[in-house]
């Protein structure tokens, strides 16, 4: 490759023949720093300008008179999103850009396994590289706070360690093929409703122990080469180009240098864009989602006024130096970087992929009488009820929405693995959302019924009264308020009358299960009146494939949940103590905002209903499995040490049923006494182990300070106090099977 570039040789008039070097820039054998300082010195000021604002809905202009290409971002995060047109949200109708869909990043979570998350990182950056992109617009990370958030299905849970674990190997995987990730949204961005003006009052102590350490992890271990700032406000500025978030903590303390990318529109101002850390802007003048003024670019607040602004000397040029900068490291990393692989597009792998981390991510949560796996040796008829079975859901949400290349429902995943081993009857029980379409992607389905809900409702409960088993699918469907970008929940409760219509399905046959399709937790108020209760997420392409392995047995479910699901927002520390959505009020600049008190502070999820002695219905990490496992007694291999020894505990855990299964054994730890409140536990270990019926493994947890530490807002920084901890091993947060004890000296 070198060779290939290493002299220009230009012929000049047929005779002469001129020897140039290669520019420093270009020779991709040289350190990136100095292919950058040399891009640099070689650029105009405007060239500068322009690299760091956008030229259409998704693109910025590289440095044409240099060779530098343009930039290509898309969405991002579970999908490579189809082509729009150069400045409309309009489809460009392109027919080569249907992508393979996979499972949403809650269903990622809810795996519990890193590798699960190494091959979903590997494989959607295969997809954005094949569509040729620098950037995907993803992953998304943000604390799960409230159930209501309208974009947790596109989020890792309510655990700032377990979304840590994730995000790291997502990174990388995507990372791997020469493209960036942009992990979105920094920070504190955790609801929809008022999503440009609420302004979340956060102390440092819970900024740093729940809302920061999975974005640091991606920034320091991770080392994602770009992040996306939020919408929200924070302590009077805007969260993309927020000087405390940019420059001081994600530029400054953890020493990062990626680019950081504006949300689609976040934008507001130029002195605080310049100044407040952002390097590149996008979806000026945009809601980010559909509308859009045209051909804005050029008075994008980092295009022309800044132009004018450093000429007139409002502005020096080191910011932007700094940004033109971090945008070249950006571009040489990705689309200059001529080692990258080529990718792939819905490939046999990426089928795959998906389908076995959707089998890994669904969650059984209850499962009487064993009413699941389906025994097809009696089981004659299922019934199979609920427009979930039928619709397709790749399309919607926002601006996770994606054009699939196919999408194989519950109810097709069913036929084809049933087969004519028994007979299945569909009954829609209810009309949800019978749309199918997001910026002008289509599923093709007409899901419109004109029953009316009581007929609809009779036919389920006949249909269910004759079978031998009943699947529900039901829950949320990515329509505005179902999980769905900009519009938060606007409660917990299931829609369309489905709690009525499962509690008449239960009362005519018991032998209910009900799968819920959502990336939140909804209330269920019917737990103790249906046999079976399984978690299945948005899982893309192979959705309907995925469960019904699980749903036969094929596949032993092994997810487990990555957020506390509450029986009702009472439990929420957010509801019960903070502020949702918040109030009016003026911020610091002014500006009329939501503010938006974090009163419950660290005490999010778990951690809350741990404090307040919940009973939450399904708690943090829960997932049961077809089979069953039996924790032994924990030993820790020392009861004493100092700041820099390391604790051993060890566990061994059995499968004492009759099936092959995954377990995640969990590790909490308890400070038992310390100078500030702490949770009652947290989350500090997870491994996910396979074990044979019979089969006994020893799983070890190695415990540093790190482990033990909290963040000391008077000395701003993180430290483990002596005492007496306790490491709690367990199957979910609150089903604690061993414990062990050791002393911090
Ligand atoms: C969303 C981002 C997304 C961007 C580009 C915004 O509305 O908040 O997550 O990446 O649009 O589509």
């Amino acid at each position: 490759m070198k060779a290939l570039i290493s002299a220009l040789t230009l012929f000049a008039a047929g005779t002469t023949c001129i020897q140039a070097e290669t520019p420093v820039y270009l020779d991709d054998s040289k350190p990136i720093e100095e292919r950058v300082e040399d891009a640099l010195s070689r650029m105009t000021l405007r060239e500068k300008i322009n690299i760091i604002h956008a030229q259409s809905k998704f693109s910025a202009p590289g440095v044409p008179r240099l060779g530098i290409p343009e930039m290509w971002c898309t969405d991002g995060p579970m999908g490579v999103r189809p082509e729009v047109l150069w400045d409309k949200w309009t489809q460009a109708k392109w027919t080569n850009d249907s992508c393979t869909a996979f499972p949403s990043l809650t269903a990622l979570a809810a795996t519990w396994d890193p590798d699960m998350a190494l091959l979903y990182g590997k494989s959607i950056g295969e997809e954005a590289r094949y569509r040729n992109k620098s950037v995907l617009l993803g992953p998304g990370i943000n604390i799960y706070r409230t159930p209501l958030n309208g974009r947790n299905f596109e989020y890792m849970g309510e655990d700032p360690y377990l979304v840590s674990k994730m995000v790291v190997p997502y990174v990388k995987g995507v990372q791997s093929n020469g493209v960036a990730v942009c992990v979105k949204h920094y920070a504190l961005n955790n609801n929809e409703i008022n999503r440009h003006t609420s302004n979340p009052i956060v102390d440092d102590r819970t900024l740093y122990e729940i809302y920061l350490p999975g974005f640091r992890a991606a920034a320091q271990e991770g080392n994602a080469w770009s992040f996306m700032g939020g919408y929200n406000l924070f302590r009077g500025e805007h969260a993309s180009y927020n000087p405390i978030l940019m420059n001081d903590i994600l530029k400054g303390e953890w020493g990062w240098d990626g680019a950081v990318i504006s949300d689609w529109g976040a934008v507001h101002d130029t002195r605080t864009a310049v100044s407040g850390g952002l390097d590149m802007e996008f979806g000026s003048w945009t809601n980010g989602l559909s509308n859009g003024h045209s051909n804005a670019y050029d008075n994008y607040f980092l295009a022309e006024p800044y132009l004018k602004g450093i000429q007139d000397g409002t502005y020096s040029t080191v910011e932007l130096d700094d940004k033109a900068r971090r945008v070249l490291r950006l571009t040489f990393r990705t689309v200059m970087n001529r080692n990258r692989p080529f990718g792939a597009m819905g490939s046999d792998e990426h089928v795959a992929a998906c389908r076995k981390i959707g089998e890994e991510g669904v969650v059984l949560l209850q499962n009487r009488n064993n009413l699941l796996p389906i025994n097809l040796d009696n089981v004659k008829k299922i019934a199979v009820i609920g427009e979930n079975a039928i619709k397709m859901m790749t399309v919607g949400g926002g601006s996770s929405s994606l054009k699939a290349r196919y999408e194989v429902t519950p109810l097709d995943g069913l036929k084809a693995r049933i087969g004519n081993k028994a007979q299945i009857v569909y009954a829609r029980g209810y009309v949800g959302d019978p749309t199918g379409e997001y910026n002008g992607v289509t599923t093709g389905q007409d899901l419109n019924d004109p029953r009316s809900p009581e007929e609809l409702r009779d036919e389920a409960v006949r249909v269910a009264r004759d079978a031998d088993i009943v699947l529900f699918f039901g829950g949320l469907n990515k329509a505005a308020h179902n999980d769905c970008e900009d519009s938060d929940r606007l409660s917990m409760e299931l829609p369309y009358g489905q709690n009525e219509l499962i509690e008449a399905i239960a009362a005519a046959n018991p032998r209910t299960a009900v799968i819920n399709i959502s990336g939140t937790g909804v209330a269920m108020p019917w737990t103790d009146k249906v046999d079976a209760i399984m978690q299945a997420w948005y899982l893309g392409n192979e959705t309907g494939n995925a469960l019904a392995s699980i749903l036969t047995g094929d596949v032993n479910p092994s997810g487990k949940l990555p957020y506390t699901y509450y029986a009702s927002l009472d439990q929420c520390g957010a509801h019960k103590m903070g502020e949702y959505p918040g109030h009016p009020g003026v911020d610091e600049l002014g500006n009329e905002v939501m503010d938006m008190p974090y009163n419950e502070g660290i005490f999010v999820g778990y951690r809350f209903t741990d404090k307040n002695k919940l009973r939450p219905t399904f708690p943090f990490g829960h997932g049961i499995s077809y089979t069953t496992f039996k924790y032994g007694k924990a030993t820790i291999d020392r009861s004493e040490g100092t700041e820099t020894d390391t604790f051993t505990v060890t566990v061994p855990v059995t499968n004492t049923g009759s099936r092959t299964g995954k377990e995640t054994v969990q590790l909490y730890i308890a400070d038992l006494k310390s100078s500030l409140p702490r949770p009652v536990k947290e989350l500090k270990g997870f491994k996910k182990i396979e074990l044979q019926p019979g089969q006994t493994a020893d799983v070890s947890f190695t415990i540093t300070a790190d482990a033990l530490k909290f963040f000391d807002p008077e000395l701003h920084a993180w430290k483990c106090e002596p005492g007496t901890f306790e490491a709690l091993i367990g199957s979910s947060a609150t089903d604690i099977r061993t414990k062990a004890s050791f002393k911090l000296r």
